[in-house]
């Protein structure tokens, strides 16, 4: 297939590799063989001569969500009434046991899927439930979309209500077996490992995925050190692991040989966060989430210094909304509140942090994305900010600035992904 050689002319704005704001005014992003060859002043003569003019709009690398429940999608802004092992119970595991009907999981997915694709967000790693045809089903839809993303079939075999459950070893055969149906089947959807969490996993459970992730190469998703009440099951499960992280480390399922994305780590103790560092997982920061399920405030300034991967995430349902631009916001306010609650000798994170973690550090986690350097993949927003009013001229800063408190999906005029327009 023909790849697309094009520029595109706007405000071009991204960030650093040091986390820095890079900003060029009317400036030309050139596509080519699609991908990125890098931002221009003036329009090189050796680049794609056809350019689309977006004029003064706002040209931003596309946002990835590091960790989104799709069969959550149907409860977004219920329940928020309960902490997490509660909030599990009384609304997530009634509501997920629905997907072993496919008609319903068609209707929720359909849904779900159309949300996605007129998001900020392009890439996105999603759970699903433990029902195989249901998982599947959502990959062709999110395929359909045309984002890219990981999607995990869930594994749970204990602690669990009896009509949300998988047998031991058919939840390993299920996995294989969707692994194999999956691997090759979608140009832009690939499988992702997904126990849910220890609490929900027997540690042959554990064990077989660690061996299942080795063996065929796919990276791991998880929820780690998310809540106080968890922590102290996990510690009861896995009374020799140093930390919750340790556990699955035992496992295989901590990074090493293939990528892993975690979920929250609000709690994470400082061994942890060593092996966190040491294994290079991704952290995936779900500030609304926990705030809603009261789970805690995730010093994540202290983790950013630490050099850690902490990308932004919403996780739907315990966030309420799969808009991005809200997870920047709360990453921001939420910063504010441990920063004069908690402890304030870390620093407040500014608007150039939760956009670094949105682009460029969770856009890592699927290679060379979420920044318009050369090599890096075309992913990109065009942002019509103009109704946004106000008589005060603002600077370019400024109106990146305002994005995370008052961007929705309709400011988004265009969404490439892989050089692709959406829309
Ligand atoms: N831990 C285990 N399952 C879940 C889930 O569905 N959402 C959140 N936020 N945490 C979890
Ligand atoms: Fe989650």
């Amino acid at each position: 297939m023909e790849k697309p050689n094009f520029t595109i002319k706007g405000n071009i704005c991204h960030t650093t590799p040091d986390g820095a704001l890079s900003l060029h005014p009317d400036s030309y992003l050139v596509c080519e063989n699609g991908v990125c060859t890098g931002v221009f002043p003036q329009l090189p003569d050796w680049a794609p001569q056809t350019v689309i003019d977006y004029g003064d709009l706002l040209v931003i690398p596309g946002l990835n969500d590091l960790h989104i429940h799709a069969p959550q999608f149907t409860f977004r802004g219920l329940g928020m009434d309960r902490e997490l092992m509660q909030w599990l119970e009384t609304y997530t595991f009634p509501e997920e046991a629905k997907y072993k009907a496919l008609e319903y999981a068609d209707e929720a997915y359909t849904i779900f899927a159309d949300h996605m694709r007129r998001s900020a967000t392009t890439r996105a790693c999603v759970f699903a439930t433990i029902h195989r045809p249901a998982t599947e089903l959502l990959m062709q839809k999110m395929e359909e979309t045309g984002l890219v993303t990981y999607v995990g079939k869930v594994n749970m075999d204990q602690m669990s209500p009896q009509y949300l459950i998988e047998d031991t070893a058919q939840s390993e055969r299920d996995t294989i077996d969707w692994l194999e149906a999956t691997i090759d089947r979608f140009a832009r959807t690939k499988p992702i490992i997904t126990p849910r969490f220890i609490p929900t996993c027997s540690s042959q459970l554990l064990a077989a995925l660690g061996r299942i992730a080795a063996d065929y190469n796919i990276p791991v998703q998880s929820h780690l050190s998310e809540n106080r009440e968890e922590i102290a099951i996990v510690s009861k499960l896995e009374p020799d692991a140093a930390s919750y992280g340790h556990a699955y480390d035992k496992y295989g399922l901590l990074g090493g040989n293939s990528p892993c994305v975690m979920a929250h780590c609000v709690h994470s103790s400082d061994i942890e966060l060593e092996l966190i560092r040491k294994r290079g997982v991704f952290i995936a920061h779900s500030p609304e989430s926990n705030l809603n399920v009261s789970s805690g405030i995730a010093p994540i300034a202290r983790y950013l210094d630490m050099g850690l991967n902490v990308g932004l995430a919403t996780d739907v349902a315990g966030g309420s909304s799969e808009c991005m631009f809200k997870a920047m916001a709360h990453a921001i306010q939420s910063s504010h509140m441990y920063w004069r609650l908690i402890d304030d000798s870390w620093p407040q994170l500014t608007f150039a942090d939760v956009f670094h973690m949105a682009t460029r550090i969770s856009g890592a986690f699927f290679g060379k994305v979420g920044a318009f350097d050369p090599g890096y993949a075309f992913d990109a927003l065009v942002i019509d900010d103009s109704n946004l009013l106000t008589p005060k001229p603002l600077t370019l800063t400024e109106r990146l600035e305002r994005l995370p408190y008052l961007a929705t999906p309709q400011h988004i005029v265009a969404k490439y992904i892989n050089a692709t327009p959406l829309f």
